[in-house]
């Protein structure tokens, strides 16, 4: 085996920058835990004009697919992200048998099938913790920890900017669109949010895990998606008086060999570990049938806690003998078969109910009434004082399916009794027997 090991990597940016400083600071401690030096042979970029802080030796181009076609280069790290020119480097580099480390969660999630297979086909190893949730050892805890166990839950946020934004929004009183300028000015969020706030980086990295739960391929485009932009101040204040935080959550369920998943906010009671993560924070609650509940917490983005896990892929590749074998890729040994889904309509929960009426006479029995037909019965009920002619009628309900919900609230919509359209969110609460320390 040789002592060292050269490398190419593709974008300088968060990400890359923080790969190359790590690498550079920690060193003799990786030399000591693979016996092997980790050599950047060349870095790919856009803007040549840009200073870098790379060792004197690195070649530093604006062609990332020199990096595939270089002998020299054992492993091809991409941090460059989007879906193009990155699945273009990524399956080059395959091909010319070159390992892969990357986290570049959209394109795992939308190509996926192709990448893994050409992997498989040409036996190459690809790393790819730091796609879901930064810092958080998500992948190799499903991958290898937890194989063991029969997954029956992954349950996360998975999203820091969406965090950030509701946790302000929490915190602060802001409304969303003030809360999302803070975001932007604290970095956290870029110009265009559009991937995070409307829960499509939550839902890719949902993807991710479901492979890695169940050895399933879920197709992204099949997911159910809703994002945070119409979460309002009213909604936090009233989850608030119930108990709850309104949080982005992405959930996936096995029931009797069928996957349920879906990203939404929720209201989440504040019992539950996930109801205390803020700011930028991610966390991951996986249950198996062995572990019980497992929770994982920690910088879901960022410079250094992003470098920190692409380094953990790198240097357990450098260990190995062999660079090239693809048996790890997936966590599963056979082809992935699509996964059968299940609705998220489904799904059994209680759930949060805002309706926004006239305040007339009758109006509550009304609403209950067309609830009832829907054989939903409330837990509890606010009203809120009356603006002009308006109020907010809030209604928890006991655990009921998703779907009878939005027929009720079709009917509501229908019959002209609702002034805006009814705001409804699940509710996450702990089991009786896991209880999170309240
Ligand atoms: N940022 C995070 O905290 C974080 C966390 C987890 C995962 N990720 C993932 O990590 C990846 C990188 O994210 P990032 O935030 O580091 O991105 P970034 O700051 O925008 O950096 C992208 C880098 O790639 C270079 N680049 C982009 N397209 C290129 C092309 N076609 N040819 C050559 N160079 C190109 C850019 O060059 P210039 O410098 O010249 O512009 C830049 O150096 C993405 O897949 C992202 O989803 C990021």
């Amino acid at each position: 085996m040789s002592q060292k090991i050269c490398i190419g990597v593709a974008g300088l940016g968060t990400v890359g920058s923080g790969l190359v400083e790590m690498l550079q600071k920690n060193h003799d401690d990786i030399l000591r835990r693979t016996g092997r030096e980790i050599f950047i042979k060349a870095a790919a970029v856009h803007d040549l004009s840009k200073k870098r802080r790379l060792p004197p030796e690195t070649v530093l181009t604006d062609n990332p697919m020199s990096l595939a076609d270089d002998p020299d280069i054992d492993i091809v790290v991409e941090l460059m992200g989007g879906t193009t020119a990155a699945r273009h480097l990524i399956l080059r580099a395959i091909e010319n048998g070159k390992s892969i480390v990357t986290a570049n969660k959209a394109l795992l999630a939308e190509y996926g099938q192709e990448i893994f297979s050409l992997a498989a086909k040409k036996n190459v190893a690809i790393g790819y913790e730091a796609s879901v949730a930064g810092a958080i050892p998500v992948i190799q805890t499903l991958k290898n920890s937890l194989a063991g166990n029969h997954i029956t839950s992954v349950l996360g946020i998975l999203n820091g900017t969406s965090n950030y934004i509701l946790s302000e929004m929490n915190s602060r009183g802001l409304d969303f669109p003030t809360a999302l300028k803070a975001a932007q000015e604290m970095g956290y969020a870029e110009a265009d949010p559009s991937l995070d706030i409307d829960g499509f980086d939550a839902a890719h990295k949902l993807t991710l895990l479901i492979r890695l739960a169940w050895g399933r391929h879920y197709p992204f485009a099949n997911l159910s998606v809703e994002g945070i932009r119409r979460v309002d101040p009213l909604d936090i204040e009233f989850a608030r008086q119930f108990g709850c935080r309104i949080k982005l959550i992405g959930m996936a369920e096995e029931k009797a060999g069928k996957i349920k998943a879906g990203v939404f906010p929720a209201l989440v009671r504040s019992t539950m570990l996930l109801a205390r993560v803020n700011g930028a924070f991610n966390a991951v609650r996986i249950e198996g049938n062995a572990v019980g509940s497992l929770f994982l917490h920690g910088l879901g983005a960022g410079s250094r806690p992003t470098a920190s896990a692409v380094l953990g892929d790198l240097l357990a590749l450098a260990k190995r003998n062999v660079l090239n074998s693809a048996d790890d890729n997936t966590g599963f040994v056979d082809d992935l078969p699509l996964a059968d889904f299940l609705s998220p309509d489904e799904a059994v929960n209680p759930w949060y109910v805002r309706a926004t009426v006239r305040d007339t006479p009758g109006v509550l029995r009304d609403i209950a009434g067309v609830f009832a037909q829907e054989n939903i019965s409330f837990a509890q009920l606010i009203q809120k004082e009356k603006q002009d002619d308006r109020v907010s009628l809030v209604f928890l309900t006991h655990a009921t399916q998703g779907r009878a919900i939005r027929s009720a609230t079709g009917a509501l919509e229908r019959s002209g009794i609702l002034l805006v359209p009814a705001t409804c969110y699940r509710i996450l609460e702990n089991r009786d027997h896991e209880a999170e320390g309240a």
